[in-house]
C-alpha cells in the first residue's frame, strides 16, 4: 500500500443541454481545468479523518452537508475491501462549490481516485462512475449522470442517458469566458423547478426540452464547423428557453446582458442556474478582454477564460 494517494479531479462547463438531459436529452460538456480538485491520503495510525473547507475533523463527525462524501468514503472503502480506519484525507480545490461548474462530483472523482491509489488498486471507469453516482444522488435528485462522466473522461464530451458517451474533439476559434455571479447555484431546487413547471405545462415545457435538443445537436456541427457565429446565437437561444424555465436570475441576466452588449457572440446560464456560472462566447483574445472587464463592472466575483482551440 502506497503511504500517500492523491486523485485530481477538474470541473466541467455545460456548453448546451443542461435541464434537458435530466429528461433524456443530450448535453455537450467540457472540462474545466482551470479549476481543480485534489485529494490527498496519508495513511495514519488514528480514526479516520478529513479536512476539507466545511470541516475538519474524525471522519464520523463530520457534518449533515458532508454526508454524500461520508458515504462514498465508506462505500469506497467496503469495494476495496479496507477497513475505514487510519487515514488523513485532505481535500485541496480552488473549484468555488455550487456554482454550476461540477464540484460535488469533482469532489468525489479526486476522493475514489485518491481511495484507489493509497491502496494501490487500478481503477476501472465503470467502477469509478458507479461510486461517485451514487454519491451524487445524495447530494441531487435525479442526477443525469453528465457531471461524473465529463469529469471522469476528462474531456469534452456529447453525453446522453441510455447511450455511450462520445468523446468530442474541440478545435474552435473562440474564447469562452466563464463568470461567477458569487451567489450559489440551486441544483436540486432548480432541477425541481422545472419539474414542477413540466407537471404544470408539459406540453410548454416539452417544446422547450425538444429544442434545446436540437440546439445541442446544431452545436456538434457548430464545434465541427469552427461555426462560432452559429454557436454564439444558439446559446443565446438556449439562454431564453432556460429563462422560460424560470432558472434564471437577475444576477445570471445582467450578467448575460452586459457580455453580449460588449461583444459577446453568444451568453447563457451554465449548470443549474438559480445563481452559479455563465459563459459568454467570444470570437477574439481581445473581445473576452473587453468582456471580461465588463463583466468585473457589472459586479462578476470570479472570471476564468477557456480557449475553444485547445479543450484537453
Ligand atoms: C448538472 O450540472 C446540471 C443539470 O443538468 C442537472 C443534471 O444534469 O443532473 C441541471
Amino acid at each position: 500500500m502506497n503511504q500517500v494517494g492523491k486523485g485530481l479531479a477538474s470541473g466541467k462547463i455545460i456548453l448546451m443541454g443542461e435541464h434537458a438531459v435530466v429528461y433524456g436529452k443530450p448535453a455537450i460538456a467540457l472540462p474545466f481545468k482551470q479549476a481543480m480538485i485534489e485529494t490527498n491520503i496519508i495513511k495514519t495510525e488514528n480514526a479516520t479523518e478529513i479536512d476539507c473547507i466545511y470541516f475538519q475533523g474524525k471522519l464520523e463527525q463530520a457534518p449533515l452537508v458532508l454526508d454524500g462524501i461520508k458515504n462514498l468514503i465508506v462505500n469506497t472503502l467496503k469495494f476495496l475491501e479496507r477497513p475505514n480506519f487510519g487515514l488523513s484525507i485532505t481535500i485541496h480545490s480552488n473549484l468555488p462549490a455550487q456554482r454550476g461548474l461540477g464540484s460535488s462530483a469533482a469532489v468525489s472523482v479526486s476522493i475514489v481516485r485518491a481511495l484507489f491509489d493509497v491502496f494501490e488498486v487500478t481503477l476501472q471507469d465503470f467502477d469509478l462512475k458507479d461510486l461517485v453516482a451514487h454519491a451524487e444522488r445524495i447530494h441531487h435528485i435525479n442526477p443525469s449522470g453528465l457531471d461524473v462522466n465529463v469529469i471522469a473522461a476528462g474531456q469534452a464530451v456529447l453525453f446522453q442517458r441510455d447511450h455511450a458517451i462520445q468523446a468530442l474533439n474541440v478545435a474552435m476559434d473562440a474564447i469562452l469566458v466563464v463568470a461567477d455571479t458569487g451567489s450559489m447555484g440551486k441544483t436540486r431546487e432548480a432541477v425541481k423547478r422545472v419539474n414542477t413547471l413540466f407537471k404544470k405545462n408539459p406540453e410548454r415545457i416539452s417544446k422547450g426540452l425538444e429544442r434545446l435538443e436540437t440546439l445541442t445537436l446544431d452545436t456538434l456541427n457548430f464545434l465541427s464547423n469552427n461555426d462560432i457565429q452559429g454557436l454564439g446565437k444558439s446559446m443565446s437561444e438556449a439562454q431564453q428557453i432556460l429563462s422560460q424555465f424560470d432558472i434564471s436570475n437577475p444576477q445570471l441576466d445582467t450578467l448575460i446582458t452586459t457580455a453580449l452588449e460588449a461583444g459577446a457572440l453568444g451568453a447563457k446560464i451554465t449548470g443549474s442556474g438559480m445563481g452559479g456560472c455563465m459563459i459568454a462566447l467570444c470570437s477574439d483574445v481581445e473581445t473576452s478582454t473587453t468582456v471580461s472587464k465588463a463583466l468585473r463592472q457589472a459586479g462578476a466575483k470570479d472570471l476564468w477564460t477557456l480557449d475553444l482551440k485547445d479543450v484537453k
